[in-house]
């Protein structure tokens, strides 16, 4: 009984899931079983990661139900427009082994001349074929997504950003919120970097609970779905064990005023070049 999110489009998805960014060849199928042995019901990939095969037979492996997992991949930075997004999610298929995913997101709001929305398109088509159960995107700052909006009246389900106590992105979360689309944290724990936060430190401290724990429970009180990655078995169990952990409002207003100005870790979506 984990926490369920509900999607604008009616279907709904696990909160807390497993991040596979970094996570290839033998290390996957393990990470998997961990996961699901521990109750994870949600992982995320991406073409780029390399690693949808191994994905795919960690799926097959671990004796849980297709309909009971909920799998989400992406789109490519060189794949945007109408066909090449079709068979990209074919191929992406191809080697999950899966039907359909359960949510596809363009990975970057990329080419410059604005070929998203084309792809966007794309992916519409594809949710009303059914190969993608529900459609978003991943890294669009708000003239991304408003274009998206002015150009097909279709907003995505989801947008996966840049998210952690030292970049907490407030107003794209407020656009967010105003459109019903659901936030969703990449590197939730800033790269390790916020771990050692002195602020998180002691929260964990108080808390009798881990750093990493502290700033999870963090996201999921924020409405945030959460997609922590790990290739080790007893962090991939820590980062689930966030239920009987609670931060008061005390403790949720100290963690907001840990943002940062530079805080950014990863690319800046609105200054990124085309990347293979
Ligand atoms: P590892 O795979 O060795 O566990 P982010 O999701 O913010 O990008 O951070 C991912 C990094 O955080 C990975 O290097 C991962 O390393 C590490 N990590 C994941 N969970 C924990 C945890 N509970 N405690 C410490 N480090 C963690």
């Amino acid at each position: 009984n984990q926490p369920m999110l509900t999607f604008h489009d009616g279907r709904r998805a696990p909160q807390l899931g497993l991040g596979t960014w970094q996570l290839t060849g033998e290390a996957v199928v393990p990470a998997i079983q961990a996961a699901v042995e521990t109750g994870y019901r949600s992982i995320d990939t991406a073409a780029i990661y390399g690693n949808e095969a191994e994905v795919g037979r960690g799926i097959a492996q671990c004796g849980i139900p297709r309909e009971d997992l909920f799998v989400t991949t992406k789109v490519w930075n060189d794949r945007h427009g109408h066909d090449s997004t079709k068979t990209a999610l074919q191929e992406s298929l191809d080697k999950l082994d899966l039907d359909y995913v359960d949510l596809y997101l363009i990975h970057w709001p990329v080419p410059r001349e604005k070929r998203y929305l084309e792809t966007w398109e794309a992916l519409i088509q594809l949710r009303d074929e059914g190969r993608a159960r529900s459609i978003g995107v991943c890294n669009f700052q708000l003239n991304h997504l408003q274009k998206l909006l002015d150009g097909t009246g279709v907003l995505p389900v989801v947008n996966q950003i840049e998210l952690h106590p030292h970049f907490q992105q407030a107003e794209l979360r407020a656009y967010h919120d105003d459109h019903d689309i659901r936030t969703e944290a990449w590197s939730p724990l800033g790269r390790t970097q916020a771990l050692q936060d002195p602020v998180i430190q002691e929260l964990a401290h108080q808390l009798q609970a881990t750093p990493a724990q502290v700033i999870l429970r963090w996201h999921i009180q924020m409405g945030h779905m959460v997609i922590p990655k790990s290739s080790n078995p007893e962090r991939i169990r820590e980062n689930f064990n966030l239920w009987s952990l609670h931060l008061n409002e005390a403790a949720m207003d100290r963690i907001a005023s840990l943002d940062r100005a530079d805080g950014r870790i990863g690319p800046d979506p609105d200054n990124f070049s085309l990347m293979k």
